[in-house]
């Protein structure tokens, strides 16, 4: 018996021994091609990250800009974004592009953010095709211009076999909203499962990682149920200061947390 329990130890440590020789090569081959810090491990990335875009107003003042030009660079800084969150192999991307309470904004603003949101769906729709992005969205869009909505519907139609990588556009979103609007579907018994599974998007897998920009330290009713066991990072530079850089160190700085889920190690 003893000897039968040495061989198979034997055999388990060298089939480790392999796998890790082989999973080596493929990191060594990868950070290669796409520059991935040695400081990533890419088999422990997050499945799912999501930005809470804050600051555009204030990198635009600082800058002696209108907000709206904040707005401008903010919105082609999520295409950015996207590529590096693709090229480190994160699987879903979700972006907090409009709450529910930015309604009252000024009308020019709004106006300006709808036609950003237009444009940037429409001039990034082909290269969601040639990176194998699906597009979907979670909120109440049927409030936005119907020029915006078509835009979105489309894009969302066009893009949906594909399946690289998914990028979650929140707009007119409210976690609260969604929560009530999951309850009131909800037959009795209530339990987590019926709740969850009635949330805009039930297919998709909560956040692992939930990064603010601006140095704001709060939610603002971003996907509250889904945060429940998500790592949350609040960073200093504004929207549209991001880099390729600072998402890495966001994984980074994901990496070297320890998660347990409520669970002792
Ligand atoms: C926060 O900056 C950023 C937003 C509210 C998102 C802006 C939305 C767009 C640029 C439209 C793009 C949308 C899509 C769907 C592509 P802030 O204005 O709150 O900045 P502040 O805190 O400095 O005032």
């Amino acid at each position: 018996m003893k000897e039968l329990n040495d061989k198979l130890n034997e055999i388990h440590k060298k089939h480790e021994a392999t796998l890790s020789k082989v999973e080596n090569k493929i990191v060594k081959r990868l950070k290669k091609t796409v520059k991935i810090s040695k400081k990533i491990n890419p088999f422990r990335v997050p499945t799912h990250i999501a930005f809470i875009m804050d600051g555009n107003g204030r990198w635009a003042k600082k800058r002696g800009m209108p907000r709206k030009f904040g707005h401008k660079i903010g919105s082609q800084k999520m295409m950015m974004v996207l590529k590096r969150c693709i090229e480190l192999g994160i699987k879903y991307v979700s972006f907090y592009a409009f709450s529910t309470e930015n309604w009252s904004r000024p009308k020019d603003e709004l106006d300006e953010m709808f036609r950003l949101a237009r444009l940037a769906i429409e001039r990034d729709a082909p290269e969601f095709m040639n990176l194998g992005v699906r597009l979907r969205t979670m909120g109440d869009t049927t409030k936005f211009p119907q020029d915006l909505q078509d835009a979105l519907a489309k894009v969302t139609k066009e893009t949906e076999a594909n399946t690289k990588c998914t990028i979650v556009l929140c707009v007119n979103y409210g976690g609260r909203a969604e929560i009530v609007n999951a309850a009131k579907q909800i037959k009795a018994p209530i339990t987590e499962e019926a709740l969850t599974k009635h949330l805009y998007c039930s297919d998709i897998p909560h956040p692992d990682l939930i990064v603010r920009t601006s140095g704001e330290r709060r939610l603002s009713n971003f996907m509250l149920w889904q945060a429940a066991y998500a790592e949350l990072l609040f960073i200093q530079p504004h929207w549209p200061a991001m880099t390729p850089k600072i998402v890495d160190q966001c994984i980074i700085d994901f990496q070297n947390r320890k998660r347990r889920f409520g669970k002792v190690d």
